[in-house]
């Protein structure tokens, strides 16, 4: 179990994990998390205010607030210090403040207030990716948008490194004009550490502070000090740095995927996680900076609907601006329905794997060879046979047990546990990937001892060994290599990545795509230690090797900026059918996109399976085609407005998004399916139900004239038919509307699940697909 602490805590900090503390399952008991547990007389609560509701004889809406404050809570600390923390005015209008319970019941039901939201902790969730993905100097994506040069990308996050040479801006000219954005000053950030590359770096931390009963001196530093927020921004829109490497891992050229776009860095999260206060703020400065893109790589660990996620709020608001909103889906896969961050105003980002292993073996004493990987970074030396020892966790890690022993953890390890069975003596770790959240054995970590990591599949052959022989022995070697090869069957979506059907909405198919996410190099903190801030690692590197939907998420904001680039024009929507429509679902080695996260009856891993469109969205994303995607599906506010409606949202619910709003009006046909989105659910309901008719808009990019013919892909039993099946365009921006007639011929024997198929729009130069899932619901 405190191994499993350990590990979870490492998830926490350093894989990335997306997860919302109140949600976990675990409870962590180290002193740095001590804080987050709120102080008996409040806690931070943000009031939504609708700005239209504003009573006239108040100057100001901050003249308002703080009379609400005065009003409602009267009694609290909260109105002796006249303490709100923030008012955010951009993305949504109102104010956090800290509350007790009652006063919030109390203020939630005040004159012009449109929702109270208690605040909560969200967690955060290369040199080979670029080439990986088909970006190469000198010729398709890159040479077409001149590497992003110009496209602001603003990254809610833990702050950032800005000494890094990700961040050189060589060769850049300044920041375009009316660019608002800038670099503050603050206790060891100096503004001018900024450049042309890294225009903006602010930071945000008055909810933290509260709730940790501390007061802020002072501009808040921007500065990371774990490495999450320098590693998301330089592989979004890192600078071009040779000879990149973590040791002698992945070493190579390392570059974002749109080198030359420019980053700001809203910094949000602490070494205690990210308040939602906090993090609405940034957002709302980011959007009034004038950032084209935000890229947001953290979320709560289980879902909930749009109108009670005040990040779902609040990204409403940035859309509407028209920035293109790109978010992590979660870390909480293999289990069905965990994905977050699933608005349809939101590009949801998946995580796969890359073609590149890090090879090292377990030779058992019978003979027997497991192979495993690992980022062992000490030395290339292995171990001689010794003693292989099975703890139940550190609190049994004494030199007694373990000394000059490899403890092989069965409940899965980290380099921080390695870290403490180093100090214990132990001579060796192995860690056994047998969490359901990430049984491939595919995210590593950089062991200061020789270890590595094992499938579960390779684990149970370690036990069963273990168990046969009274005193089983092994040898650790490692390649301390990077293997890169067709050989390597990628991407493969990780375990780890949350999937759909999608909780917030069911007929909203979410992730939408999926990136490279898995051992993702990029640059790192100077202050951070490898192993994250709660061990003591004395180890420090310019980059480093991490996983999670979180280096997944800024690949698609570095692709997005080179959509916009391009095509500086495009509605979010857009930018986001580009991404999907032309994402591909074929591997490097010419099969179907396997799922690494599908786990049998039995519990074992089994990547023979597909990845469906609930675990792949649309599949992987591919630059070079997204640039010029032939036709999109576009939408917007009116859209949004009338999918929440379909969803049955009240008024109430609705002023959060739209503080005008008066009642809904148009219908969506099909319910909140029929929104223009570019991928499809379509849900039987009962026997009763046989047919389902969706209709969408396309609008054609390309410049010249063209002609689409539909083909449908359809599982048994259903009969799919396009009207019309061909689509004609002459004028650039054009539009067309087709319908999709879904008719349910498997009647109620059909078991209820999931089946899938897609409808394509082709001619011979453009290729627009959409993925179908089918819920039979009966
Ligand atoms: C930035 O890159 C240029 C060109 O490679 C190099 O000459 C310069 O020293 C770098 N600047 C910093 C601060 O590292
Ligand atoms: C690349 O980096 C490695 C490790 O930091 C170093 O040993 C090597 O000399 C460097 N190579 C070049 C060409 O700079
Ligand atoms: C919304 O309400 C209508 C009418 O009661 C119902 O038919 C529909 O299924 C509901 N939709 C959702 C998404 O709950």
């Amino acid at each position: 179990m405190a191994t499993t602490i350990t590990r979870l805590l490492h998830h926490l900090a350093l894989l990335l994990l997306v997860v919302q503390f109140a949600d976990a399952v675990f409870v962590p008991k180290t002193k740095n998390y001590a804080v987050l547990k709120p102080q008996s007389w409040g806690t931070t609560y943000i009031v939504h205010a609708n700005f239209l509701a504003k009573p006239p004889h108040f100057g100001s809406l901050k003249e308002w607030y703080r009379s609400m404050v005065t009003t409602h809570a009267s009694s609290t600390r909260a109105a002796s210090s006249s303490s709100i923390l923030y008012t955010y005015d951009t993305v949504m209008h109102g104010f956090a403040v800290q509350l007790t319970g009652d006063e919030a019941r109390l203020m939630s039901s005040a004159p012009g207030v449109i929702g109270v939201y208690e605040d909560r902790v969200l967690y955060p969730q290369t040199t080979r990716s670029p080439g990986f993905m088909g970006l190469e100097p000198g010729n398709g994506a890159w040479k077409q948008t001149d590497f992003g040069d110009g496209v602001i990308i603003g990254f809610i996050d833990g702050g950032i490194w800005p000494e890094s040479a990700s961040f050189n801006d060589s060769g850049l000219g300044p920041v375009r004009s009316g660019w608002r954005g800038k670099c503050v000053d603050a206790h060891g950030f100096d503004a001018n550490l900024c450049n042309n590359k890294l225009v903006g770096a602010k930071a945000f931390s008055a909810a933290a502070d509260a709730v940790a009963g501390r007061k802020s001196r002072g501009v808040p530093s921007p500065r990371d000090k774990d490495g999450h927020g320098t590693h998301v921004a330089s592989t979004a829109a890192g600078a071009e740095v040779r000879n990149a490497s973590l040791y002698a891992f992945s070493q190579g050229t390392a570059r974002g995927m749109a080198p030359k776009a420019r980053i700001a860095m809203y910094k949000a999260c602490s070494e205690n996680g990210c308040m939602h206060a906090d993090i609405v703020a940034a957002v709302d400065a980011a959007v009034k900076d004038g950032v084209d893109i935000i890229s947001i790589s953290l979320g709560r660990s289980f879902p909930i609907a749009f109108h009670d996620d005040v990040l779902a709020v609040a990204l409403f608001g940035a859309e509407r601006k028209g920035v293109f909103v790109v978010v992590a889906g979660g870390n909480a896969g293999p289990q069905a329905a965990r994905v977050v961050n699933s608005a349809p105003w939101m590009t949801t980002v998946g995580a796969a794997t890359v073609d590149r292993l890090f090879p090292a073996h377990l030779t058992l004493g019978n003979g027997v060879v497991l192979a495993g990987q690992s980022l062992y970074t000490m030395h290339a030396k292995g171990t001689p046979m010794i003693p292989l020892v099975s703890t139940d966790g550190i609190n049994s890690w004494t030199p007694d047990t373990v000394m000059g022993k490899i403890v092989v953890c069965m409940f899965g390890a980290s380099d921080a546990d390695g870290i403490l069975l180093q100090n214990a003596g132990g001579a060796g770790i192995v860690d056994v990937d047998s969490y359901e959240w990430s049984r491939d054995g595919s995210a590593l970590y950089s062991f200061t001892l020789p270890g590595l990591t094992l499938s579960y599949t390779a684990g149970e052959k370690l036990r069963a060994y273990m168990v046969s022989v009274p005193y089983p022995v092994a040898s650790l070697s490692f390649g301390c290599e990077t293997v890169i090869s067709r050989k390597n069957r990628a991407p493969v979506v990780a375990g780890f990545s949350s999937r759909g059907p999608n909780p917030a909405a069911p007929e909203l198919l979410k992730p939408d795509v999926v990136a490279p996410g898995v051992n993702i190099l990029a640059a790192w903190s100077g202050d951070a230690p490898l192993a994250g801030v709660f061990v003591p690692d004395g180890r420090r590197a310019n980059y480093n090797i991490i996983s999670g939907t979180s280096m997944a998420c800024p690949h698609v904001a570095g692709i997005a900026a080179l959509i916009k680039k391009k095509h500086p024009s495009w509605t979010p929507a857009m930018v986001r059918s580009a991404l999907m429509t032309t994402a591909g679902t074929v591997d490097n080695r010419g099969g179907h996109i396997l799922d690494n996260g599908h786990t049998d009856t039995l519990g074992r891993t089994d990547n023979v399976r597909v990845a469906t469109p609930l675990v792949a969205g649309a599949g992987h994303v591919h630059p070079d085609l997204a640039l010029d995607p032939g036709l999109v599906y576009d939408a917007g506010e009116r859209d949004y407005v009338d999918f929440l409606c379909a969803l049955n949202y009240t008024a109430e619910q609705m002023r959060r998004f739209v503080p005008d709003f008066v009642k809904c009006t148009g219908t969506l046909a099909g319910g909140p399916a029929g929104l223009n989105y570019p991928s499809f659910v379509v849900a039987f309901d009962s026997r009763t139900d046989v047919v389902r008719t969706l209709t969408r808009t396309v609008t054609k990019v390309s410049e010249e004239a063209e002609v689409y013919t539909a083909t449908v892909v359809a599982p048994e039993h259903v009969k799919v038919t396009v009207t019309p099946t061909t689509l004609e365009f002459k004028e650039h921006m054009e539009t067309r509307s087709y319908s999709v007639e879904f008719r349910n011929e498997a009647g109620w024997h059909r078991e209820a699940g999931w089946d899938f198929g897609q409808i394509i729009w082709a001619n011979g130069k453009h290729k627009v697909r959409s993925p179908v899932a089918f819920q039979w619901k009966n």
